[in-house]
């Protein structure tokens, strides 16, 4: 089948103290809402406008996917961009595998929308995105009626043979996931009658959202303590215009740097707040951050504010693991806050971290370890003993590996923030696939 598509060359970076974070800066738009607008511009008939956009690699790989299915779909300005849909049951056959390049976001979501159309779609991608399961889709969307032939363990490169029709399911998600809740939902569009996703655990809600928002036959109900979501099929959606909201997830690396830097005092404007996403925000506060609220609205059917985040010694805290879907890819940045507080903080619960872009349980363990920090990896967390506000010492020879994962990298360049020595990354060309001018706004915002 297709290859695993080459690596970009590496681009090494050392990370050195740079003195406080001040001044106010804006991150970009959020991710998952970002792929979520494009695929549904591409399914509705008439024009859907973006604006706020994230134009990272990640998202870049969802425009291109569907445009390869047929949508048109065209940038016009710095995050602004205009979609064209083919309509529900409209999407074409891609010509060529479509590559997915390290975004598992994509791949998931794109797996479910293909698995109802009468399509078939080989799906690539780099290293990191072939090593990552994709049995948690393959499962339900089979169910449905779709046939999926994986490389060995359910991984890429695969394809994927639509069945129309599709088959309704009930299904209850074994994983707290996003990505697989979504995959069903945008497999159940265009698949007859009611498709209903079980959550026992509630996830990022943003599929619903816009779901609701593009007209959609959607409703979600709690039942004995469970989310249930039905969606009716054969939908209709209706062309929007969205504003996307900056992203939580990318916000999080400038929290931690501004809470754990001496001196810095740092503004940053218009932070997806969804409570689905917003679980970093209460554990650092609960470790002792200062984090203020600022002009909270609504931006794009989500919550947003401005937060102002100031240095303030922080305490090592045992992170309660119901709240780890809410922060699930902030794990790696709140790691670093662990290693500069007072005390111990112990992290559970996390087994999912394993088979994102990295192992990153393992991956920030070596890391956090390499830059001299007190760090002990169990089956599903870490331990971390802090400094009390102490900086690191900083990588010496070796740096920090990264294994493609955008979140190990701007995680340690937070930590080479705080350090003495600084830390060396050995590659930050991953973070391109989430926040592309990452690199710009560190060097702005330090003083
Ligand atoms: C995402 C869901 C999460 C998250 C990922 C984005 C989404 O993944 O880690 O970065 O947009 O639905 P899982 O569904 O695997 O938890």
């Amino acid at each position: 089948m297709a290859h695993i598509a080459p690596s970009p060359a590496r681009t090494p970076r050392r990370f050195l103290p740079q003195g406080p974070l001040r001044g106010r800066i804006r991150g970009p738009g959020d991710k998952s809402i970002s792929h979520r607008s494009l695929m549904l511009g591409a399914l509705a008939v008439g024009e859907t406008r973006v604006s706020g956009l994230l134009e990272g690699e990640d998202v870049l790989a969802t425009a291109a996917a569907m445009r390869a299915m047929g949508a048109q779909i065209e940038r016009e300005g710095d995050g602004t961009w205009s979609i064209h849909g083919v309509g529900v049951g409209g999407l074409l056959q891609p010509e060529q595998a479509l590559d997915m390049g390290n975004s598992g976001t994509s791949t998931r979501l794109l797996m479910g929308l293909v698995a109802s159309h009468g399509i078939s779609a080989v799906f690539t991608g780099d290293a990191s995105l072939s090593k990552r399961p994709m049995g948690r889709v393959i499962e339900p969307l089979s169910l449905m009626g779709a046939s999926v032939e994986a490389s060995p363990g359910g991984r890429l490169p695969l394809l994927v043979r639509g069945a129309h029709p599709a088959v309704p399911i009930t299904y209850r998600l074994p994983v707290a996931s996003a990505q697989v809740k979504s995959a069903i939902l945008l497999a159940g569009l265009n698949t007859p009658g009611i498709t209903t996703v079980i959550e026992p655990v509630p996830t990022r809600d943003h599929s619903e959202r816009m779901l609701r928002g593009f007209g959609a036959d959607i409703e979600v109900e709690e039942v004995a303590g469970e989310r249930v979501i039905r969606l009716r099929g054969e939908a209709d959606l209706r062309p929007q215009t969205i504003e996307v909201p900056g992203d939580p997830s990318s916000a999080a690396f400038f929290m931690v740097a501004a809470a754990v830097v001496p001196g810095s005092d740092l503004i940053i404007q218009n932070v997806g707040l969804n409570p689905t996403r917003a679980g970093l925000v209460d554990v650092l506060r609960q470790m002792g951050a200062s984090i203020e609220e600022l002009d909270r609205r609504e931006v794009g059917g989500e919550p947003v504010a401005d937060l102002r985040v100031r240095h303030a010694p922080l305490t090592g805290i045992a992170v309660d693991p119901a709240l780890a879907p809410s922060m699930i890819d902030e794990f790696p940045v709140l790691f670093v806050a662990a290693a500069l507080a007072r005390g111990r903080t112990v992290t559970t619960g996390l087994e999912e971290l394993r088979v994102k872009e990295s192992d990153r349980l393992a991956a920030m363990a070596a890391a956090l370890t390499l830059a001299g920090a007190q760090v002990e990896e169990t089956a599903d967390g870490l331990i971390i003993e802090g400094t009390d506000g102490d900086p690191l010492a900083g990588t010496a020879c070796d740096p920090v590996t990264t294994h493609l994962d955008h979140r190990i990298a701007m995680s340690m360049a937070v930590a080479g923030l705080a350090s003495t020595g600084g830390v060396e990354v050995d590659d930050t060309s991953p973070i391109a696939t989430s926040f592309p001018n990452f690199m710009a706004l560190l060097d702005g915002a330090s003083q």
